[in-house]
């Protein structure tokens, strides 16, 4: 069979420009348009990138349409399921599922590595006490550069796989160790006999003057938020760890810029706000009149937690986190006025043809909250959390980027500004 191939005629010139369509293993085809600047002069325009790939990727598979993800491969569904977050990271990671050795080897490397220097301890407490843990979290991850700056070098394979298990085994140290900052409570070192949600679960809650248990439901339950939130393709955080990574910065740069474009609450800042607007609104009777702000056109207000650039359908691992928020509130004894809120906002945003339309649906972070504010994780902290998860996507994404050829990220404008002109001085003006 033929090539597919786009052609392009320039109305202006009458050139014409074959440009090579590329397919890969699922997905929509994709026009290769690296050869439209240098014939015929013409960039393409694409603002939020809504049609634009930005790279060929082997790691996490999205059809918005149909509500599907898969990492590696396998539906998010069976991993939800039948895996945990290491073995996830994993498979992220290194493209397959391990074997059981392997799998050990790993986990014991992570846990290897939990701990962090005495000294970024230090440079946390120079935060003030009421610092965001997205503040701490991206300030302390750009410093660790600082720490293992024998250990940078983006082309050494060995390298780059010892900065992504530090960053994967430090994070939840980090983030923990910046809730407790914000609670005046001294240090919680990393148990190594704990698991990896159990230990962070520990890390944030046990103070020394109590015996502190890890509750099985709770750690199950923050498992299975960070395999859901643990890499979701070319979203803005990843493809910000992308676009550092292309000009060959260290990991550590890479992923601290990944943190801050996750803090927005249009990306992963949105739990905190769903859990603030549902504090907001209060009371079911208020549903109807938020939801009427939410379609007001002159009125900023959205509802967080609702719609989704790439998936027009269910966000699948909304349907995962909905149910299991049930479960965990019953199995923990939790009746939550939030949630019973929730589902009515849910229900009315659904049957509201603005929302129908628009294709807006609850999307991962609607439930989220809900969950961590039973595992008794403050608000504030919603955030840090989606980070933990999603560290491994950010250093899996880099890690792929940098075993491959790639050029810098340098994206092009339209220029609308001022044509040009001659310096005027002060005196003249
Ligand atoms: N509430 C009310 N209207 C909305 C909402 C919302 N949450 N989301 C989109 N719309 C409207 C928007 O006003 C626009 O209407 P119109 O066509 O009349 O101008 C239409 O739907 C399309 O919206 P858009 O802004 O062009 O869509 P986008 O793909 O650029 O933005 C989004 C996607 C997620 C940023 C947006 O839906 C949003 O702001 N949602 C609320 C924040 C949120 O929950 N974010 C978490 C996303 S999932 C986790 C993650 O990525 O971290």
């Amino acid at each position: 069979m033929a090539e597919r191939k786009l052609t392009l005629t320039d109305s202006e010139s009458g050139k014409t420009l074959d440009l090579p369509v590329v397919s890969g293993t699922e997905g929509d085809p994709t026009i290769d348009i690296s050869r439209l600047h240098p014939e015929l002069g013409l960039f393409t325009f694409d603002p939020g990138y809504g049609a634009t790939a930005s790279c060929k990727s082997d790691i996490t598979y999205i059809d918005g349409g149909e509500g599907i993800l898969r990492y590696r491969g396998y539906p998010i569904e069976q991993l939800a399921e039948k895996s945990s977050f290491l073995e996830v990271a994993y498979l992220l990671l290194y493209g397959e599922l391990p074997k059981d050795t392997e799998f050990a080897r790993f986990e014991r490397d992570i846990t290897y590595h939990t701990m962090v220097h005495e000294r970024i301890n230090s440079f946390m407490d120079g935060f003030h006490y009421d610092a965001h843990p997205m503040a701490i979290l991206s300030g302390v991850v750009a410093s660790m550069a600082g720490f293992y700056h024998d250990k940078l070098d983006v082309n050494d394979p060995e390298q780059r796989d010892l900065a992504a298990k530090r960053l994967i085994a430090k994070m939840p140290t980090i983030a923990a160790a910046a809730y407790r900052h914000s609670m005046g409570w001294p240090n919680a070192y990393p148990s190594n006999s704990l698991n990896y949600s159990e230990r962070f679960l520990h890390m944030m809650f046990s103070v020394p003057a109590e015996n502190y248990e890890v509750n099985p439901v709770a750690a199950k339950a923050l498992d299975l938020l960070f395999i859901l939130h643990a890499d979701h393709e070319q979203n803005a955080s990843t493809s910000t760890v992308r676009l550092v990574g292309s000009t060959g910065a260290n990991p550590y740069a890479c992923t601290a810029a990944g943190i801050a474009a996750l803090w927005g609450p249009a990306h992963g800042g949105a739990n905190e706000a769903v859990l603030n607007m549902l504090n907001q609104i209060g009371d079911v009777s208020r549903v109807g009149e938020f939801v009427k702000k939410a379609k007001d056109k002159n009125d900023p207000f959205r509802l967080m937690g609702f719609g989704h650039r790439v998936y027009k359908n269910f966000d699948p691992r909304a349907t995962i986190i909905r149910k299991a928020c049930h479960e965990v509130l019953d199995e923990l004894g939790i009746k939550d006025p939030l949630l019973d809120l929730a589902m009515e906002l849910e229900k009315i945003a659904l049957e509201d043809d603005y929302f129908v339309q628009r294709k807006l649906y609850p999307n991962v972070d609607f439930y989220s909250g809900i969950i961590y504010k039973a595992l008794g994780i403050p608000t504030s902290m919603f955030t840090a959390m989606f980070a933990i998860g999603r560290t491994v996507g950010w250093v899996s994404q880099w890690l792929e980027q940098s075993a491959t050829p790639h050029r810098i990220g340098r994206p092009r404008q339209v220029y609308t500004g001022a044509a040009e002109r001659d310096y005027v001085s002060i005196d003249q003006r």
